[in-house]
């Protein structure tokens, strides 16, 4: 071997650390201090050391997360301390049992548990010798996994190098992809007309097991330590929540939503605290896992089969579960926009019975390939609305249909048609369509628009369906006699309904503006709108110059609302309602505060707020001047958080945006 210069092995060295300590800042504390121009500069110098002076090249090089060759197999690791499993528990019977035993096998009255989230990712070791990486592992069997070291290498959160050099150090954790990653993966498999990945678990184990690990950097997996294997010649903590404390501090990834509590209402608390919160999570989570905190007592209580009997999951409800897609069959909006929805075998899935999944659009089902009869994968993350994820080949059955786009609207016979260059396809018969009436009806009555309380949708039904109102107008003609002779209705509910009809007109001209149901004018146009404008005469005559006046309205808005009052019938609508006795107080176009703390400011609100709701927060900020906008991105002045503030606040902090607790937002508030 040459020898190498020893000004090129300091600079190797120092070089090696500081590409290091920036992949920790920026994968492990999401706080990167250069830019990406910054660290290739760092990392080509080290590859160009390295190239002349081969004995530069160590198993701890940042150069060697990527590019050593591709695999014909992965090769079988032998565990030196088993991987085992959880027991699992589900309900509040299962925890207090799993309590009780500990108290009773410990002889104690409460014990202390160490709690974290359960990664829905794989579990690995990580071997280190001397300090230095030298093998990553997959579970296996749990007695044997497989040598996936070249694709661990790939993930920059993982150390190559411990600031400690014991003979032996195996840490244990879980890799996982986050959420983020996983969207862009499956966009960018979209695009390239690729299959989608069904979940996050799923792209990681396909990432993770790749012969090529080139393969595996391409989608992006991130770490989580969550206990170690063999050690040897390393004094480690006596309980499990001082060692997680330790592998942070050696700068492994560990939860930061970990907590040591006590007694089984403390797990109880912890279990609820983490289910609210993980929708905001930035991976996913199928239940936490508590553990006896000290490790004298875990040693004591000892393991059942293959489970330790100190530790236990608990589940939180599965957010995918696999059924039947029975059919698909289509819905009007009240834009006329017709939404193919999955009819499917009912499935217990996120906690509820969900048997109708939306489907989007008919890209959407090619994209997925979707044919009826197909089992498929359900999710239902949260509240949000169930859907379907992917197809299971394996077990799709010979007798499959295609979904065809019907040409004709299923509630009105109107043709149904889809421009170009749109991915929606639209029902042509505008308020002829009772779908679209009904829609549109509920629109105008909504709380936001001119708030009718008590018309709801099974209301409106009744009411298109006996034709006594086409219009909105038509609501505000309806008499007592015709109202109490609708099924469900009695003369006193029909009399409430009535006094509720008569004080919605008196409304505000913003509000009634949002009740037309404009395509594009959602609540904050129509009171750009009102403000702008000042009366519904100015509004109905404006051109598409005047409209593009408006702060935020941009020329698809300006079109759409030129549009909406070139047609006769629509403008008959309004006359109608102020005929019938609607009306609002109008004056001459408003100022928008130029100063005050809201003034031109773009604010985001997140957390639940004690003293207002969102909707009154939202409207105080805007009467003075401000805009409020749902994400958090650079264009941000101000975050208002309230508690259980989750991702937004994170996105605020790492941006460096100003953030506002509820007393201080309502201090500002009263000073103006
Ligand atoms: S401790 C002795 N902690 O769950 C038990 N496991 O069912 C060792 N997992 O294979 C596991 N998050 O992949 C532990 N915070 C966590 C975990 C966790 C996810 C997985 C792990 C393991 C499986 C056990």
């Amino acid at each position: 071997m040459s020898a190498v210069p020893e000004a090129a092995r300091a600079r190797a060295a120092a070089l090696k650390r500081e590409l290091e300590e920036h992949n920790y800042r920026y994968y492990v504390q999401n706080d990167p201090v250069v830019t990406d121009a910054e660290w290739d500069a760092l990392f080509h110098e080290l590859v160009a050391l390295e190239t002349t002076h081969p004995a530069l090249l160590t198993a701890d090089s940042p150069t060697q997360r990527v590019g050593a060759k591709p695999a014909t197999e992965l090769a079988e690791v032998t565990h030196r301390v088993p991987m085992l499993s959880l027991a699992n528990a589900f309900t509040d019977e299962d925890l207090a049992n799993f309590d009780r035993r500990c108290r009773e096998a410990l002889a104690q009255d409460e014990i202390e548990y160490a709690c974290e989230p359960k990664f829905d990712g794989l579990a690995v070791t990580l071997t280190y010798e001397k300090g230095i990486l030298v093998q990553g592992a997959t579970r296996g069997d749990g007695a044997v996994g497989e040598d996936v070291t070249a694709n661990i290498r790939t993930i920059r959160s993982v150390p190559l190098r411990l600031p400690l050099d014991p003979p032996l150090l195996e840490v244990r954790g879980e890799v996982l992809m986050l959420k983020k990653d996983f969207a862009a993966l499956n966009e960018r498999q979209a695009a390239n007309g690729e299959k989608l990945f069904v979940n996050p678990r799923n792209a990681s184990a396909g990432a993770l097991r790749q012969l090529d690990p080139k393969m595996t950097a391409e989608r992006p997996l991130t770490f989580f330590a969550y206990g170690i294997g063999a050690a040897e010649g390393v004094v480690l903590p006596d309980n499990h929540g001082a060692l997680m404390d330790q592998l942070a501090e050696w700068r492994f990834p560990v939860a930061k939503a970990r907590a040591v509590v006590r007694g089984a209402s403390g797990l109880a608390d912890y279990h609820r605290r983490i289910g609210a919160l993980r929708p905001d999570l930035p991976f996913e989570i199928d239940g936490v896992v508590y553990k006896v905190n000290r490790f004298d007592w875990q040693q004591r209580m000892g393991f059942v089969s293959r489970a330790p009997r100190f530790a236990v999951a608990h589940k939180f409800p599965a957010e995918e579960a696999t059924t039947e897609l029975l059919d698909i069959e289509v819905q009007v909006g009240r834009t006329g926009a017709i939404t193919p929805v999955a009819r499917l075998k009912p499935v217990f899935v996120g906690g509820t019975t969900v048997s109708n999944a939306t489907l989007h659009n008919e890209d959407e089902i090619r994209r997925k390939d979707l044919k009826i009869g197909d089992t498929v994968v359900v999710r239902r993350a949260g509240d949000v609305i169930p859907e379907v994820a992917a197809v299971i080949y394996a077990m799709r059955p010979a007798n499959i249909r295609e979904f065809v786009m019907p040409k004709a609207c299923p509630e009105c016979a109107s043709a149904i048609a889809r421009l170009e260059g749109e991915t929606v396809a639209r029902c042509t018969g505008g308020l002829f369509c009772p779908a679209q009436r009904k829609q549109a009806l509920l629109h105008f009555a909504q709380r936001k628009a001119v708030d009718i309380e008590g018309l709801g949708d099974k209301l409106v039904e009744q009411l298109v369906d006996a034709n006594l109102v086409r219009t909105p107008a038509d609501i505000f003609r309806l008499g007592l006699q015709a109202l109490a002779n609708l099924e469900r209705m009695a003369e006193k509910s029909a009399a409430n309904l009535l006094a509720n009809i008569e004080k919605s007109k008196r409304t505000t001209l913003a509000r009634f503006l949002f009740g037309l149901g404009i395509r594009h004018v959602g609540e904050a146009t129509a009171r750009d709108l009102a403000n702008h404008f000042g009366s519904m005469d100015a509004i109905m005559v404006a051109d598409q110059a005047a409209l593009l006046r408006v702060p935020d309205v941009g020329p698809v808005v300006a079109e759409s609302i030129w549009r909406f009052f070139q047609e006769p019938h629509n403008r008959e609508v309004v006359e109608q309602l102020r005929a019938c006795g609607v009306a609002w107080p109008e004056g001459p176009p408003a100022e928008r505060p130029t100063s005050g703390p809201f003034a031109g400011k773009t604010v985001v609100l997140t957390g639940t707020l004690s003293s207002l709701s969102r909707d009154d927060a939202k409207a105080r900020i805007e009467s003075l001047g401000g805009k409020v906008t749902g994400s958090v991105s650079k264009k941000t002045d101000l975050v208002i958080a309230g508690v259980e503030a989750g991702s937004k606040l994170e996105k605020a902090r790492e941006l460096g945006i100003a953030v506002w607790d509820e007393a201080e937002f309502l201090r500002n508030l009263r000073a103006n």
